[in-house]
């Protein structure tokens, strides 16, 4: 009988410790959120919520956070990159399971991703790419191919001048300065239109991923720049900005000016499907699923793909309309 009771009483403790170890996190997490519920902590720090892409982005994480039944801590930084260091280190403070970010611009990171990492907390990039040459200080990278983006909207425009030698003057609306999306889209459009001389690009400045700075830095090229055949925009809301511009400036978009832009959210689609917008590269912002999928690998210390691409297409005038009923954002 007391041997029984021995026995009862070692197995309850030897319970007791596997469930606090249960709760300390696994793998890279560390504390685990020094919370004892066993519930996922996600801390994510999104850039901000300057295009109908960031937002259709956020609502994918929220929703997806809330059907893995995880704890997400969401922080907006407002376009601004102190504001997500500050938000990642008190993520560290917090001992949060796992970080993941989409950082505002590429370079930067180092010092704080590597605190995150003393701290044994494994960290996810979204959506962005880092320019940090220690490929340990995060986990994945889960996000589209900017590059492929920029050259197919390149190749796009291409094939429509097949043939052709008459000039052709484009004008080039860059995302932020220094974001992964505004040097890969310029750049993979420049490597397609290379070997064509007579496509220039006559003019390239930044609006910022934002409507209204698509329109006001449009506005001002329509007064310096006479002769604008193509508009290539590194997202829909500057595009959708600039048709702004060109309508008030007496002007057809998708006609007098031929209009290219990146996302095909609901409201570019919408545009290109009305004939303002002639093709659209599609960039997916639904990246919630696979995150949670992923926060969950690294968490219980799995090894994952440290690159992760997402599917997309393109989109002809003809494609939006067929497409449009069915775009959820
Ligand atoms: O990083 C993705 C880009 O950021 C989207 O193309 C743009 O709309 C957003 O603001």
């Amino acid at each position: 009988m007391v041997r029984v009771k021995v026995m009862a009483a070692a197995l309850t403790g030897l319970l007791a410790v596997s469930t606090l170890a249960g709760c300390g996190g696994g793998g890279d997490s560390g504390s685990g959120g020094g919370k004892d519920d066993g519930k996922l902590v996600l801390g994510f720090s999104q850039v901000g919520a300057e295009s109908g892409w960031r937002t259709a982005n956020t609502k994918s994480i929220q929703d997806a956070a809330a059907a893995a039944g995880y704890e997400l801590k969401f922080s907006d930084a407002q376009g601004k990159q102190e504001k997500q260091i500050e938000a990642i280190r008190s993520f560290i403070t917090q001992k949060v399971d796992v970080i993941a970010f989409s950082p505002v611009v590429t370079s930067g990171w180092d010092s704080v991703l590597k605190d995150a990492k003393d701290a044994g907390i494994p960290v996810i990039l979204t959506d962005r790419a880092v320019d940090s040459q220690d490929k340990s200080l995060y986990k994945t990278f889960l996000g589209s191919d900017f590059v492929k983006e920029g050259k197919e909207a390149g190749d796009w425009l291409v094939k429509q001048n097949e043939g052709k030698t008459d000039p052709v003057n484009v004008v080039e609306l860059q995302g932020t300065v220094g974001a992964a999306p505004a040097i890969d889209r310029q750049k993979g459009f420049a490597e397609a239109i290379k070997a064509n001389p007579n496509i220039k690009i006559v003019k390239s400045q930044s609006g910022n991923f934002t409507r209204a700075e698509g329109k006001t830095v449009m506005e001002g090229i329509l007064q310096s720049t006479p002769d604008i055949d193509v508009l290539y925009a590194h997202n829909d809301d500057m595009g959708l900005g600039a048709i702004e511009a060109i309508e008030a400036a007496g002007k057809k978009p998708g006609k007098d000016i031929q209009i290219i832009t990146v996302d095909a959210v609901k409201d570019g689609m919408q545009a290109l499907a009305d004939g303002k917008i002639n093709f659209i590269v599609e960039c997916s912002p639904l990246l919630g699923p696979q995150l949670m999928d992923l926060a969950k690998k690294v968490k219980a210390g799995e090894t994952v793909d440290p690159r992760i691409l997402t599917e997309e297409t393109t989109f002809t005038q003809e494609q939006a309309k067929a497409a449009l009923p069915d775009r959820k954002y």
